[in-house]
């Protein structure tokens, strides 16, 4: 089977594309016929050896994919083969074939394509854990959308919206803003600093907003921290801007705001596994019912895989690129 291969950290160019040996499958695991594959930052930067997690080399890149079942392990009872999955994991969806814990193959609807499966558990399961356990956000409540165009940000617009916010994406460009109105925002401003507090401002009337939803980081976390209304709750999701921010704690002291950690894998694999099934059985209830129409950004080719790595390092890619496996 053809697969990406990540031989030495570097950037996306660097990615080998070869032929590989599909191993033998071990107890407890399915294989996958991979047939989408999400892209994201995170997998841009585990293949440059830039993220915490360094994975041995070599491996294929691509953390989310979705597929069919084509081999189960004989202890497996719980899956099939020919069943539609999506899956996941720290690497492994750049590849024709993927193998993965069974544990970790979630079921997909059949109304839900394989592009959509692919990019849809981290960043919708992100989003409703980080709105309904971290801030408890409500109906009414004004959210404020960093990195809006992004996969994380993109996702937590269409959540917010059914949960009954009111929503302003910011964003560095205007398609990128574009794609946020278009995903329901009720307003998309500019990010750039000598306008993005002021807008703020205008928009909630000099109140503030009462949640930012922060996966970027660098200098706009306290630019948006400052934003904050009273009760305030600031969400800190990830560092896309390749800084982590130092924030002057008085700022929570005069707001009576809070800065809430959020964390998806620690949620949902080591603390809280049961309330992390339930947050995916209410977005695949959402889903069922018309609520969440999962938009994907961009779908790349196979041949297409190193461009969205490159695309979403350059903030590019508008909405979370996908890329099809055939
Ligand atoms: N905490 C969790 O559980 C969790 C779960 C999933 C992802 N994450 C993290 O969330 C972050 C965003 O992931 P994503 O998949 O949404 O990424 P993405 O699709 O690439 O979007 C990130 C956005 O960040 C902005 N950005 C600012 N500076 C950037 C830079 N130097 N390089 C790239 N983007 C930059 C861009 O928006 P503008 O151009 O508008 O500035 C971009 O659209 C990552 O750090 C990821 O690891 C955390």
């Amino acid at each position: 089977m053809k697969a990406y291969v990540v031989e030495a950290f570097g950037p996306p160019e660097a990615i080998a594309f070869q032929d590989v040996a599909v191993g033998e499958l071990p107890k407890g695991h399915v294989r996958l016929r991979v047939r989408a594959s999400g892209a994201s930052l995170l997998d841009a930067l585990i293949a440059a050896g830039r993220y915490q997690v360094k994975p041995p080399l070599p491996f294929s890149p691509g953390s989310e994919f979705a597929g069919e079942i084509e081999a189960v392990a004989a202890d497996v009872t719980t899956l099939k083969v020919g069943q539609r999955v999506m899956a996941g994991g720290f690497t492994g969806g750049f590849s024709q074939t993927a193998v993965v814990p069974a544990i970790a193959a979630v079921p997909i609807p059949d109304a839900m394509s394989f592009e959509t499966a692919a990019g849809f558990h981290t960043n919708y399961m992100t989003a409703l854990h980080a709105f309904r356990q971290r801030a408890e956000l409500k109906a009414g409540e004004t959210l404020l959308v960093l990195g809006a165009g992004g996969g994380v940000g993109s996702a937590g617009i269409e959540v917010a919206k059914i949960m009954g916010a009111r929503v302003i994406a910011a964003a560095s460009s205007e398609e990128k803003r574009a794609f946020a109105t278009k995903l329901g925002a009720d307003h998309a401003i500019d990010i750039a600093p000598e306008v993005f507090r002021d807008r703020l401002k205008e928009i909630t009337g000099g109140r503030g907003v009462d949640v930012v939803y922060d996966p970027v980081g660098g200098q706009l976390t306290e630019l948006a921290f400052r934003s904050l209304a009273w009760r305030g709750r600031h969400l800190v999701v990830g560092f896309a801007a390749g800084t982590i921010p130092a924030l002057p704690v008085n700022l929570a002291l005069l707001k009576g705001a809070a800065l809430v950690g959020v964390d998806l894998a620690r949620f949902s694999f080591m603390h809280e596994p049961a309330v992390a099934a339930e947050n995916l059985k209410q977005l695949l209830a959402w889903f069922a019912s018309g609520q969440l129409k999962p938009q994907v950004g961009r779908v790349y080719a196979f041949s297409e895989a190193r461009e969205a790595l490159s695309d979403i390092l350059n903030r590019r890619a508008v909405g979370k690129a996908v890329v099809r496996v055939d």
